[in-house]
């Protein structure tokens, strides 16, 4: 196969189904093309790996490198992208990233994070608080949450509150800023982190930043210029995907009505339907490309030293080797112990660094909505919902309604 890109269509081979459901084409890639190219967003041609194992073994490999700031190589969007900067954490390769993550390590885990969960929760209830009965979800509240949280956990003073929201939303792929204001932004953006990160060191107390600044291993821990990085990788690499996955989520669970009665009857199951959420719409962005240092053995075959090839996460979630029936939705699926968990926050050394964070966030605004808006439902129809054409999958807009009382159509 080779399809020639489509400037309106960049990925002509990997078009999503109907209402946000991921490519069909990932079915009959996964038993017989499981390493055939498709259209990167800049339009080169690159293997892209479908199946579950073959996923993990890539992203697990030693011979996977991100450093694919070499000449010649194909690219994930023309210009300069997000693979051009050396100083992020994903683009690194040991012994950099080895050291960054053994700092980090104990920073994000579910006992650090778990604290947090009344302050998100919070922030959950009082946004949806000023929402009234017919909203945007995605405006109103998807967008909003991880704003609000990345600010609140960082200690974002409220005096500069709405500058700090409006410089993340600048760094959204999905932003409309110019490219002359989001540079703006973004210097303006690293002074006031630098300033965030001297004010804590001289006046510690129990934020995020203070667990950043106390972070180490042994006696290595981060310089000045790594932590006001630190404090920007987060912000970009958590706000856009966490924002898009309540909205893909939560649209999921409104297309089953009869799964969302059962959340409302019993949001204890949120959890549970979360990481079904996750496997079927997530991650909502593939994820980054990799090239191989030696040969590598796959099931779907062997890539040669100096490959470059996209594992597609979203394609191993819908694997049926590891998940049966890998179409239908189901908020029980991961009740209990699953034997193969989903790599919506991808596998290996780059796994999603705050994944117990997001996890949280998730299962709050879910929580937030089935206890708040039981009758909460699509304004339209669920096919007039327009969907996002970048780097990032998700609605554009969700017109909904809180409609009052608890759904009465169970089933489906
Ligand atoms: C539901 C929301 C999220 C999803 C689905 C998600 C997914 C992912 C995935 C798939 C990767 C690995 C990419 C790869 O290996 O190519 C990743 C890495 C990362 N994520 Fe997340 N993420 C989410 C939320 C967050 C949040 C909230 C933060 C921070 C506050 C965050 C920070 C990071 C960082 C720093 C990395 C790079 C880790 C490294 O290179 O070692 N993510 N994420």
């Amino acid at each position: 196969m080779t399809a020639e890109p489509d400037p309106r269509n960049p990925r002509p081979d990997l078009v999503p189904g109907p209402l946000g459901t991921p490519p069909p084409e990932f079915a009959r890639r996964q038993e017989s093309g499981p390493l055939e190219p498709a259209a990167m967003p800049s339009g080169d041609l690159v293997p892209v790996a479908v199946r579950y194992d073959d996923v993990r073994t890539l992203l697990a490999s030693p011979a996977s490198s991100r450093n694919l700031r070499l000449p010649g190589l194909p690219r994930l969007v023309s210009g300069i992208g997000i693979d051009d900067d050396p100083d992020a954490l994903i683009n690194q390769d040991p012994p950099e990233h080895t050291r960054y993550r053994r700092i980090m390590h104990g920073t994000f885990t579910p006992r650090r994070t778990e604290p947090w969960r009344p302050r998100i929760a919070k922030i959950a209830e009082d946004l949806l608080d000023g929402l009234g009965d017919d909203f945007d979800l995605v405006q109103g509240y998807a967008l909003q949450l991880p704003g609000r949280v990345i600010c609140e956990l960082l200690g974002v003073p409220v005096d500069r509150y709405e500058q700090f929201v409006r410089w993340t939303d600048m760094f959204l792929t999905t932003s409309t800023a110019t490219e002359q204001a989001r540079h703006q932004g973004y210097t303006e953006f690293m002074a006031y982190a630098a300033e965030l990160v001297a004010r804590h060191r001289a006046s510690p107390g129990g934020d995020l930043i203070d667990l950043l600044v106390q972070a180490r291993d042994e006696d290595d821990r981060l310089s000045e210029g790594e932590l006001v990085n630190t404090v920007f990788s987060l912000i970009t690499a958590g706000h856009e995907t966490t924002a898009s996955m309540i909205a893909r989520g939560v649209f999921r669970l409104l297309l089953h009505p009869g799964q969302w009665a059962e959340l409302v009857a019993d949001p204890s199951l949120t959890g549970t339907a979360v990481e079904e959420i996750l496997r079927f719409d997530g991650p909502p962005a593939s994820a980054f490309m990799r090239r191989v240092t030696e040969d590598v053995d796959l099931s779907g075959g062997s890539l040669s030293a100096g490959t470059v090839v996209m594992p597609n996460l979203n394609a191993a979630n819908h694997d049926p080797r590891a998940f049966p029936d890998p179409g239908r939705f189901d908020i029980h699926r991961f009740a209990g112990h699953p034997p193969h968990p989903h790599v919506a926050f991808g596998y290996g050394p780059h796994r999603c660094l705050a994944a117990a964070l997001a996890r949280v966030e998730l299962t709050e605004a879910v929580r937030a909505l089935v206890t708040r808006c039981p009758g909460l439902r699509l304004a339209g129809a669920p096919e007039s919902v327009a969907w996002t054409d970048g780097l990032v999958y998700r609605p554009v807009a969700m017109h909904v309604t809180t409609g009052g009382g608890v759904p009465e159509r169970p089933g489906s």
